[in-house]
């Protein structure tokens, strides 16, 4: 028996070895079309080198969810035992099989092992071929696509991977891909070139009605301004800090947008007296910009909104850091960030991925020049972000894996925060998909934004005082100037911590739109989570007072009161919050939240979804009571 056992081992071991000649190849990623703006112009040269990056399937990935569940859930015995950075790599490192049998097959395709490197947190395999080599090996075909801006960009339709391959590679660059990089305000048009910054602030990101002056620091005007007195009346904040030192809170901005210390000065002189002569602490990351070649109104209005709300809601003891991401020419994706605040994440050796990521030094005029940061930066507690992208831009193995980088924060104990977007059912610019699925002025299905669909982050949603109520009064879901974001992913299965809410909603509610329109499965992540305040911020931009609105306003508020939650858990003794979605949506946690039961979120032709008891694809669970999660929050290990 045993003799016979090692000898079925050993023929499947020499099988599984001869299996490169033998296995058949599938198409691993295709593309459905260019994006707009770009154009197919020529074949690529067959002889210049490229160099191909395969990322590698991590080990035990599928898992990540239950690990993360396994610290977040506040019924688990290991709530809030947060992993180190050491823990992530060990467990989700790829498997030296992995590593293997994609070296193996691209030497045995003619690929000699000098020009074969493994980066050093081993997630990539990094191969230096000619253009004829690459189409070869993945059975494609490279042209050269070109921008009416000039840029060119290398691009497949589709590739092939031999079966027994498959499965030990994420994907490939460059191929299908054309790039993320955050060039416009929340997120944009994916296929904008970095250097087409004329355009930043329009169309979308936080929208501006009317300059204001003299408005009062009271809470009479709040159905028409929003101060920081407002949103602390809203929302029960009054905390003084306590354990600043410990604590940390982060922003993260793209450029070119940037904030100005004169606007954050005149803002807390107005409303905030404790952030008088107060700065965030800023942290370049790809990013030596000072910005000061663009000085309108667009470029400032984004980061002065977050920070001024932001630094203010903490109060000036806590500082904040601010997270400048990118250069001007290059700009940044949400990967360059990610791969600041964790080493394991990034691409090759400390580099990206060319040319979805922009990728360090930058030689061109005007760009950082310095090594790309690569695990450089020290994570905040909470970090927030009020950019987001549309999911159907991105391929759902480039959103899987940035996805579960998520989780790997959760695991360390980092509350991710970002905007549900400011189109309701509809994406940037409020554009819904056609029936390809492709972001299109003539599409009709609803188009959900990304990073909010993946499960492992915490998305924002927006609501607003009604003009004829007062403070002390339910909101609504906003419905002025902007449409929380909200719906249902593509891309995302639905989490076990969301069950219930979604199926209450589904079963009570049930949205009369054809399942055509919608992902009516039942079985997707829904989103938002939770909201906050997202109309009439009065915020400080070169010199006056302006309103602004959209759930940009939202997330960095959300953030700075769990901010003041881990502040308390800190003075305590005990740890952060970490990723918050299976507490929040958690029965003990079911009364900590004020329930929007108003209002909708239109787009693609539609009124969106509606608000009602419970949670909603337009509002989620509803907004925060400081003073009810404080107490449960702190009663928790
Ligand atoms: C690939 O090419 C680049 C630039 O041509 C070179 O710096 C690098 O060392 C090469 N890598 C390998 C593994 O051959
Ligand atoms: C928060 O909940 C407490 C306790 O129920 C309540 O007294 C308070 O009014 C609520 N605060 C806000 C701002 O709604
Ligand atoms: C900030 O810290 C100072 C000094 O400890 C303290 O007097 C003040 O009350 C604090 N302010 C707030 C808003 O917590
Ligand atoms: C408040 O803002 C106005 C601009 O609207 C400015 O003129 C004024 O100086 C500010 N108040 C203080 C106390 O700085
Ligand atoms: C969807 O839009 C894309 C991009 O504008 C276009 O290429 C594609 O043909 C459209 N699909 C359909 C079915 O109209
Ligand atoms: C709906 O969502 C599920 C789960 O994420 C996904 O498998 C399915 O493909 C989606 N349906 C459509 C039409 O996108
Ligand atoms: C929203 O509510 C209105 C009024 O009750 C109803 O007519 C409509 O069908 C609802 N919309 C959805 C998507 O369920």
């Amino acid at each position: 028996m045993r003799c016979s056992l090692s000898s079925v081992a050993l023929s499947l071991a020499l099988l599984s070895s001869a299996e490169p000649l033998l296995s058949p190849y599938n198409v691993h990623e295709k593309r459905t079309h260019i994006p707009s703006g770009w154009s197919l112009t020529r074949r690529h040269d067959p002889t210049s080198s490229i160099p191909l990056r395969f990322a590698l399937k991590q080990r035990n990935i599928e898992g990540v969810g239950n690990h993360l569940y396994d610290v977040s859930h506040p019924k688990s015995p290991n709530y809030g035992k947060h992993w180190t950075a050491a823990d992530i790599v060990r467990t989700f490192a790829p498997s030296d099989e992995t590593v293997d049998i994609v070296r193996s097959w691209l030497i045995a395709s003619g690929i000699d092992g000098e020009r074969v490197a493994l980066g050093r947190t081993k997630g990539w395999i990094q191969a230096n071929v000619t253009v004829e080599e690459a189409e070869q090996l993945m059975n494609t075909e490279y042209n050269m696509y070109t921008h009416m801006s000039g840029k060119e960009h290398v691009a497949c339709e589709v590739y092939y991977l031999p079966q027994h391959v498959q499965p030990h590679v994420d994907f490939v660059t460059p191929s299908v891909h054309f790039d993320a990089k955050l060039t416009r305000r929340s997120g944009g048009e994916s296929a904008a070139p970095a250097r087409d910054i004329q355009r930043v602030g329009f169309g979308t990101g936080p929208k501006t009605d009317d300059t204001v002056s003299g408005v009062m620091d009271g809470l009479e005007q709040c159905n028409e301004y929003i101060t920081p007195t407002c949103l602390r009346t809203l929302y029960g904040l009054f905390y003084n800090p306590v354990a600043t030192d410990k604590n940390s809170f982060g922003i993260v901005e793209y450029t070119p947008n940037s904030y100005v210390q004169r606007d954050l000065q005149m803002f807390a002189r107005n409303y905030s007296a404790d952030l008088i002569g107060k700065e965030p602490n800023l942290v370049w990351i790809d990013s030596n910009y000072a910005q000061t070649t663009h000085q309108d109104f667009p470029y400032h209005k984004e980061s002065n909104l977050d920070l001024q709300y932001g630094m203010s809601l903490v109060t000036g003891n806590q500082t904040v850091s601010l997270y400048q991401t990118g250069d001007l020419p290059e700009g940044a994706s949400f990967n360059n960030f990610l791969d600041a605040i964790d080493g394991s994440y990034c691409t090759f050796d400390g580099g990206d991925v060319p040319p979805r990521d922009p990728v360090y030094p930058d030689t061109r005029f005007g760009g950082y020049t310095g090594p790309e940061a690569c695990g450089t930066v020290k994570p905040a507690y909470v970090i927030s972000t009020s950019y987001s992208s549309n999911e159907a831009d991105l391929s759902l193995f480039y959103a899987e894996r940035q996805c579960t980088e998520y989780a790997k924060l959760g695991l360390m104990g980092i509350t991710i925060l970002y905007s549900s977007g400011d189109y309701g059912v509809a994406g940037n610019y409020g554009r819904c998909l056609n029936s390809s699925h492709i972001p299109n002025a003539d599409g009709y299905i609803f188009n959900p934004t990304f990073p909010g669909t993946c499960p492992y982050v915490t998305s924002i949603g927006a609501t607003m005082v009604r003009r004829t109520a007062t403070v002390l009064d339910p909101e609504t879901a906003c419905m002025d100037q902007i449409y929380s974001g909200g719906g249902f992913s593509n891309y995302f299965a639905l989490p076990e911590y969301q069950k219930d809410a979604v199926c209450h909603y589904l079963t009570n509610y049930p949205p009369d739109y054809p399942s055509s329109i919608w992902n009516s499965t039942g079985t997707s992540r829904a989103y938002p989570d939770i909201s906050a305040n997202g109309a009439n911020y009065v915020v400080a931009v070169d010199g006056e007072f302006q309103r602004l609105y959209g759930t940009s306003c939202s997330s960095p508020v959300v953030g700075a009161i769990f901010t003041m939650i881990n502040d308390a858990r800190l003075a305590l003794g005990k740890g952060p919050i970490g990723f918050v979605n299976p507490t929040i949506y958690s029965p003990e946690f079911a009364d900590a939240f004020n329930d929007i039961t108003e209002g909708n979120n239109p787009g693609c032709g539609t009124t969106g979804f509606n608000v009602t008891r419970g949670w909603d694809p337009v509002t989620g669970l509803g907004t925060l009571n400081f003073t009810k999660l404080l107490a449960l929050w702190s009663s928790l290990p």
